[in-house]
């Protein structure tokens, strides 16, 4: 094929629109890419004869710079537009391919939530780990001997009654009724107290244990009692511990819980396992109706027959223990009026403590 002169008007009009034809009919980008090396590349019959303008008599040469300028614009605009047009082509299939139906039904999964009270038994387990304590379990099905007797508790003493103890009855092998094994003296732990003498005797001394658990008493659910519910006891046993150690220990753990402002105060009380004994009030400032005391737990020095009954010499040991309850910890601190939100098992109400507990 002759070679495109930079002065042939028509030839030049014709390699413009073969370029724009190819221009308009290339679908994808990567077709267009190559009508635009065909057509505009080095060996283009437009690029071609625009290297010819040098060869031409000086007195041609501005006709054809003029058409050749021309062509290339005009080259150049359909590339442009063709580009655009796939472009936008692109995308719009995009959108179309890409779409999401927002209506259509989908299988949800709950992600579930903790339980406040766990969550917070183990908060608090941390605070006293974090102080070089122990966590320290026991049974929920307790001797008699462990809930009541080895804390003092004399056998007539009305505080058996006073706990509206569930007394369990012995264990129906199977076979017979005659071969029920009647086993006296079982109950459900009335207290975690218990605790404190299943680690004296295993643990020894010095000792210093948190014991975070269930217990049960006879109550009816109400707004303020359930019968399964949960405590935390505390028990240091050591040399020369005394009444301020006590208090200390409550006091930091009060702050850790209810923010740096919280204390607590003693009030003389009576607990066979301790002596002297005393109710504990808490005052926090984001308490319900205002800052204020409000009771929160037990407490005391160890009594002498608690340790003699696990083989510890008071003489040479004393101790501080105290324990309160978890439910109504969490009442005071997430200011929950009713206590049948925590037994009821609305994943809503688990959901508004997130996932940990305290902080979150
Ligand atoms: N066990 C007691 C109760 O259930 C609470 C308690 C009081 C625990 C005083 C203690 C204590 O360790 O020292 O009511």
């Amino acid at each position: 094929m002759e070679p495109l002169s930079p002065l042939d008007e028509a030839g030049i009009a014709r390699a413009v629109l073969a370029a724009q034809r190819a221009f308009s009919n290339a679908q994808t980008l990567d077709e267009l890419k190559e009508a635009r090396l065909v057509h505009t590349g080095d060996n283009a019959p437009i690029t071609q004869a625009n290297m010819r303008i040098k060869g031409l008599e000086k007195s041609e040469r501005p006709v054809a710079g003029k058409l050749m300028g021309r062509a290339r614009k005009d080259i150049q605009v359909a590339l442009t537009a063709a580009t655009e047009r796939i472009e936008a082509e692109v995308e719009a299939r995009m959108l179309v391919e890409e779409t999401v139906d927002v209506t259509l039904p989908v299988t949800r999964t709950p992600s579930g939530a903790r339980h406040p009270l766990p969550a917070l038994m183990e908060d608090i387990s941390d605070l006293f780990i974090g102080m070089g304590w122990q966590v320290a379990e026991g049974p929920e099905l307790e001797h008699e001997w462990f809930n009541f007797d080895s804390l003092n508790f004399g056998p007539d003493h009305p505080a058996r009654q006073m706990q509206d103890t569930f007394y369990v009855d012995g264990v129906a092998h199977a076979g017979s009724e005659a071969d029920v094994e009647t086993q006296p003296g079982l109950v459900l732990r009335t207290h975690t107290s218990p605790v404190q003498s299943h680690a004296l005797l295993e643990r020894g001394v010095p000792l210093y244990i948190v014991c975070p658990g269930k217990v049960f008493r006879t109550d009816a659910l109400d707004a303020t009692h359930t019968p399964v519910f949960h405590q935390i006891e505390g028990l240091a046993v050591d040399k020369g511990l005394t009444m301020e150690h006590l208090k200390g220990t409550l006091d930091h753990f009060a702050q850790q819980l209810f923010g740096e402002q919280a204390r607590t105060r003693l009030r003389p009380s009576y607990f066979p396992f301790t002596e002297p004994s005393a109710e504990m009030d808490l005052w926090f400032p984001q308490k319900k109706g205002g800052p204020g005391w409000i009771e929160w737990g037990g407490c005391g020095m160890v009594n002498p027959e608690v340790l003699r009954n696990a083989g510890i010499d008071p003489e040479e040991y004393t101790g501080f223990a105290f324990g309160m309850g978890i439910e109504r910890t969490l009442m005071l601190r997430n200011a929950i009026a009713d206590m049948r939100d925590m037994v009821e098992g609305d994943i809503r109400f688990s959901q508004q403590f997130g996932t940990t507990g305290r902080g979150n």
